[in-house]
């Protein structure tokens, strides 16, 4: 009889560069280390079965929103010849679903690291992001790969489209990050595809303030790593200004970046694709965290999390070991 094995994942937050990734530029992302997806597998006596707050029931019966998870599954089945293995699947969620904090890719990537670990199958990190995009592919288009590289990783990336990820030097170690949940869902497709038509439609404006996000990046790569917790914040809200102007803010993201703005953040922004989800605000210390928190709830945020950038040191790892 096999053994019941976990595996996890984080959810993630993008600092700089959501959707001028997806054009090639660079951009910083976050895991959240506190905000996490545990997957089991347990041995069943016959069937494949997932469980999960959004399902439960037999994997071949996934409703259509969980197409992604259910086409992943099958695919690693597939792949490790064991598509008649009788199991069932567990999925404990932090992550709330499309708020932009990587719901979706921290789930197959939890769901891949655990089939594999159940299978006695080493995985190699490349590996993993390229099997676990089979479920980004469908739920969200065509996507850079940010969420499923941030969502695996133990440290914050600097990443670029097509290429290997890199740690970044991230020495804002007294700051904390508030997060807080508009309340509306994220749409990642469809505020992808907007800046797409917009591209072709109005591309004098468009084109513009999607370069500018990449140096703005570029900027904060070296921001972060001066600590520079002043420019950091600015260039933050230039570049909640810019998301702005592409069309993927909403009124409820603006109002939050502006209180949070009023009540002492360094700079905030909305993160990830927008048009709903989350914003994120810096602040110089915990107590700042809570006031800026609890402004953010009377003014409407469903949720809020205050994450501290105590744990975001660089560190040194190999990225290519196989994952446990
Ligand atoms: C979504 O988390 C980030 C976007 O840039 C889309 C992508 O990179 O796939 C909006």
């Amino acid at each position: 009889m096999k053994k019941t094995v976990s595996a996890n994942s984080f959810a993630k937050i993008i600092l700089f560069g959501e959707h001028s990734v997806v054009y090639g530029h660079p951009a910083i992302a976050l895991p959240l280390y506190s905000v996490d997806v545990n997957a089991t597998v347990i041995p069943a006596n016959s069937g494949q079965w997932l469980r999960s707050r959004y399902f439960d029931g037999e994997i071949q019966q996934l409703s259509e929103n969980l197409l992604g998870i259910k086409r992943l599954i099958n695919w690693i089945l597939t792949t490790l010849n064991q598509t008649n293995a009788s199991f069932t699947i567990q999925i404990d969620s932090k992550i709330p679903a499309e708020r932009g904090m990587g719901s979706s890719a921290a789930t197959a990537v939890a769901i891949t690291k655990a089939l594999f670990k159940y299978f006695d199958k080493p995985i190699s990190r490349d590996n993993l992001l390229q099997i676990a995009n089979v479920e980004e592919q469908i739920t969200h288009g065509n996507p850079s790969g940010i969420d499923t590289a941030t969502v695996s990783s133990e440290h914050p990336i600097w990443f670029v489209k097509h290429q290997e990820n890199e740690q970044i030097e991230f020495n804002l170690t007294t700051d904390y990050l508030v997060i807080a949940d508009s309340g509306i869902k994220g749409k990642t497709a469809e505020a992808v595809n907007l800046i797409a038509d917009n591209l072709i439609d109005e591309a004098d404006e468009i084109q513009p303030l999607i370069t500018d996000l990449g140096h703005i990046a570029h900027q904060a790569k070296t921001a972060l790593q001066r600590a520079d917790s002043k420019l950091v914040g600015e260039l933050m809200t230039t570049s909640h200004h810019h998301l702005n102007r592409l069309g993927v803010s909403t009124p409820v993201l603006d109002k939050f970046v502006d209180l949070s703005i009023a009540n002492g953040a360094y700079g905030a922004k909305l993160t990830g694709s927008g048009m709903g989800g989350c914003m994120i605000a810096l602040v110089a210390s915990s107590q700042q965290a809570q006031h800026v928190a609890n402004i953010l709830r009377d003014a409407g945020a469903t949720s809020t999390w205050i994450q501290s950038f105590k744990n975001y040191g660089y560190t040194v790892e190999d990225a290519d070991d196989n994952i446990g």
